[in-house]
Formats: C-alpha cells, sequence, structure tokens
C-alpha cells in the first residue's frame, strides 16, 4: 500500500489550481438520470471517489465517457433501464446514497443499498427516506436495501427536514423535479453544492427557487432535457491548501480561489493571524510574522465553518499560541486525526464532541495513518509543520478526494513524495 513522506522543509510559495469539487460532483452526476438527453459536466476533479461514481452509474445502465483527460464527463442515461444500486458499490462511497432520488422519479422504483457504517459516524438516511415518503413513495427496508416505490409517479409536498442535511436535500429536490405539483423543502441544507446541483437541474429545465437559502421551491415539470454544467470549485480542497503557507510559513495564491464559498472559515484564519487577500486569479494567503493565534473553531451547517475543514485547523492549531477549543456538531466521531497528531507531539484532549488543543512550540515527524480523507490530509500539513520526517500511510483515503496532491503540494515547495511499498 502506497504511503506519503513528508519532510518539515521551511516556508511554501507558489500558486495552487483549485480543481472542480468533489462533493458538489457526486451530487450532480445522478442528476443525469433525470433525462434520456445527454448530460455533461465540465470541471471535473480526477479522483477514485469519481471513478467510483461513474461505476455505479454504469451498473445502472448510463452510458459514460470521460473527455480531456478526466476533466469532462459525458453521460447518457437513454438506455438506462436498471433501478438497482448494489452493495458491493455503494459500501465504498455513501454518496452512491444520491441515485434514490431520481431513480424512483425515473423509474417509480429504486432498490438502493444501505451505505452501512462510516468511520465517522454513523450517518443514518432518515430524512432522506422521510422527505421522498412525503412525496408519495413507499418505502421499506429489506436486507440492507431501500426499497422505494412510487407506482404512480411523485407529488410535490411540503417537507421540514429536521436537520439541514446536504445529501437529503440533494435527493429530494431531484426527485422533485418531475414530481406532479410544487414541493417546498423546509429547512434545506446551504451548502454551495447545493446551489450549483441547483443550476444545473435549471440547466436541465427544471424550476427551482430559493436553493442556497433555508427553504428551497420546486415547481414539477413534465421532462428534463439535456445540459452542460461545469463543477463549482472544491471549496475544501481550497481550504485545505490555504492552510499550507500558514503552517509552514511563506505565501500561496490559490487559483480560481473564492472567499464567498469560505466565509467562516476565512474569518476564523484572519483572527488567527493570516492574511488573505482577493487577487486577479484567486486568493493569495500569506502567514504573517509572528506566532499563529489560538481561535476557536465550532462547525456548524453552512454558512458555519464547515465539518470537512475542521481535522485541517486542528493540524494549525497544534501549534499555535495558547489554547484552541474545537466543537464539532455535526459528526459525532470526528477526532480520529488528534491521537495521530498527538504522536507528533500535539497536546490535545478529547471530551466527547469537543477538542481542546494546546498549542506546542513544534511538531516532530512520526509515522502515521488516519481512517478518513480530510484526518489524512490534515496529517500532511502536520508534517509540512513538523521537524523531521513524516510517513502518512492509507494514503486511499487521500486518492478518494484529493486530485494530483503530492503533485500541488511539490508545486509550491514542498519536500513531499509518494513512495509504493
Ligand atoms: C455531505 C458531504 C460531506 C460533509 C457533510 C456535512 C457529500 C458527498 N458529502 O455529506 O463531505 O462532511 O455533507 O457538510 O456531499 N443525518 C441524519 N439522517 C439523514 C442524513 C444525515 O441523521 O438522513 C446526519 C448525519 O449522520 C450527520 C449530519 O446529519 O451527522 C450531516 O449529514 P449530511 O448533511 O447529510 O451529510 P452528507 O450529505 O452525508
Amino acid at each position: 500500500m502506497d504511503s506519503i513522506v513528508v519532510k518539515g522543509n521551511g516556508p511554501v510559495k507558489g500558486k495552487i489550481p483549485v480543481a472542480g469539487a468533489k462533493n458538489a460532483c457526486l451530487g450532480l452526476m445522478p442528476a443525469t438520470l433525470l433525462s434520456d438527453e445527454p448530460l455533461t459536466l465540465t470541471n471535473v476533479p480526477r479522483l477514485a471517489d469519481i471513478e467510483t461514481a461513474t461505476q455505479l452509474l454504469r451498473s445502472l445502465g448510463v452510458e459514460t465517457s470521460s473527455l480531456q483527460d478526466g476533466q469532462v464527463l459525458a453521460l447518457s442515461s437513454q438506455g438506462a433501464d436498471n433501478p438497482l444500486a448494489h452493495y458491493d458499490i455503494v459500501r465504498k462511497m455513501r454518496a452512491s446514497n444520491l441515485v434514490l432520488g431520481p431513480l424512483l422519479a425515473r423509474h417509480g422504483k429504486a432498490i438502493v443499498s444501505l451505505p452501512g457504517g462510516c468511520a465517522i459516524g454513523a450517518r443514518p438516511m432518515d430524512i432522506h427516506v422521510s422527505g421522498l415518503e412525503a412525496l408519495g413513495a413507499r418505502i421499506e427496508l429489506k436486507d440492507g436495501y431501500l426499497h422505494a416505490e412510487a407506482p404512480n409517479g411523485l407529488k410535490g409536498a411540503q417537507i421540514d427536514f429536521r436537520f439541514a442535511s446536504v445529501g437529503a436535500t440533494e435527493n429530494v429536490m431531484m426527485a422533485a423535479t418531475t414530481a406532479k405539483g410544487t414541493t417546498v423543502i423546509n429547512n434545506a441544507a446551504r451548502e454551495p453544492e447545493i446551489v450549483d446541483l441547483a443550476r444545473c437541474l435549471t440547466a436541465m429545465g427544471a424550476q427551482i427557487d430559493g436553493a442556497g437559502t433555508d427553504r428551497i421551491e420546486i415547481q414539477g415539470v413534465d421532462r428534463l432535457h439535456g445540459a452542460t454544467h461545469p463543477v463549482v470549485v472544491d471549496r475544501i480542497e481550497q481550504g485545505t491548501y490555504m492552510l499550507a503557507p500558514v503552517v509552514a510559513g511563506g505565501d500561496v495564491e490559490l487559483i480560481g480561489g473564492r472567499r464567498d464559498l469560505l466565509q467562516s472559515f476565512c474569518e476564523k484564519l484572519e483572527e488567527a493571524g493570516v492574511s488573505i487577500t482577493e487577487t486577479a486569479d484567486g486568493l493569495l494567503v500569506k502567514r504573517q510574522d509572528g506566532p499563529i493565534r489560538a481561535v476557536d473553531v465550532r462547525t456548524e451547517v453552512y454558512p458555519g465553518f464547515p465539518t470537512d475543514l475542521q481535522a485541517q485547523m486542528m493540524a494549525l492549531l497544534s501549534t499555535a499560541d495558547g489554547t484552541s477549543v474545537l466543537e464539532e456538531t455535526i459528526f459525532e466521531n470526528r477526532f480520529m486525526h488528534a491521537p495521530e497528531l498527538m504522536r507528533m507531539g500535539a497536546d490535545i484532549e478529547i471530551n466527547g464532541a469537543t477538542a481542546t488543543v494546546r498549542g506546542v512550540k513544534q511538531l516532530k515527524g512520526a509515522p502515521v495513518m488516519a481512517t478518513d480523507l480530510r484526518a489524512s490530509v490534515s496529517l500532511i500539513l502536520a508534517g509540512l509543520a513538523a521537524e523531521g520526517e513524516t510517513i502518512v500511510s492509507r494514503v486511499y483515503h487521500l486518492d478518494r478526494g484529493y486530485e494530483h496532491v503530492v503533485r500541488k503540494f511539490r508545486g509550491i515547495g514542498a519536500n513531499i513524495e509518494r513512495i509504493s511499498s
């Protein structure tokens, strides 16, 4: 299994292009099932998760072709006749559950495996299920599969989510595009990836208002048509690389980076003493002289601080001046990076959903491993700040969500390589 070796090497400097958003793309791809005409996605990130989603769509009968070195994905659902999403694929990636709504809209029937346990928490699907039931689907759990049926089609409804789930908002929004009548989702998720999906669906002929607010209204239409849609930039990849010059010193320009998608994260970095400037091509991030100040962070649904940047922020705060308190409110088990950071000399105390991080002067390189995507990249960031060599194993997590991760870090002068073993 491959590992990544990082050596703390002083300040970094240069430019990093930000890829298209993995999470947006995983929501956009199933939208192809809503039309028989082709859906073409551009600015697609080259990632293992996108490959898994492609395999899933193929298993459902979708024709897929990857063009321009994987940055363009052409999808056609004309012959898609299989409503069954098999456990073998779904278990690899939870976001596979985003085919549930589109399959149901297409066939009046869907059989989708439950994704099973996930390293960062239980992650149930009750909000997806109750939302689709409100649209008239009958859904039963049998042998680990959700069996959903709507033989007479879906009907618009007023739905109040108990929590603003990203995936449930996407599933219900897609299913409602061709339902009869009007659907209103109250307490909808507001993430930029939802806005991106609504833009794509609108380009396909859907009638959607309010995406990006907590009330989304969808007027059902008879059919959707084909479209070409550019995937929005990956705010989580952007935020991750923004931290490179902050942990290691120096300055980095994120090409295509957008402050408006990461306002709360940028504000926290500024509070910690980081300079962020909008440029003609993106965002310039610079560590100012002097130590990074400790800051308290609480993860929240958008526009709050993203849970997907909590691990990376913890790596930074491990060497801040003072004590920071990080509170994780989205997932119940998302501090698995903490013991690994502690192996590198960080001083962290976990108490339920709260981590108290007492900044130390210097981290020290160590062999470490992580059990999820964002945790893995937080260990690379810690390695950039550490003295000596850090070896991060289980690199397959990184391949799921960071395109050309080694190349991008090397491009700013980091001493990092991937080794096969
Ligand atoms: C998406 C992102 C993920 C991010 C998360 C929160 C994708 C592919 N993934 O995941 O990277 O960390 O948003 O920003 O876009 N929940 C329920 N019942 C449900 C659905 C969710 O209890 O039916 C709970 C989950 O267990 C979790 C919380 O709600 O504790 C957030 O989940 P959700 O917003 O649905 O996240 P995902 O769509 O899975």
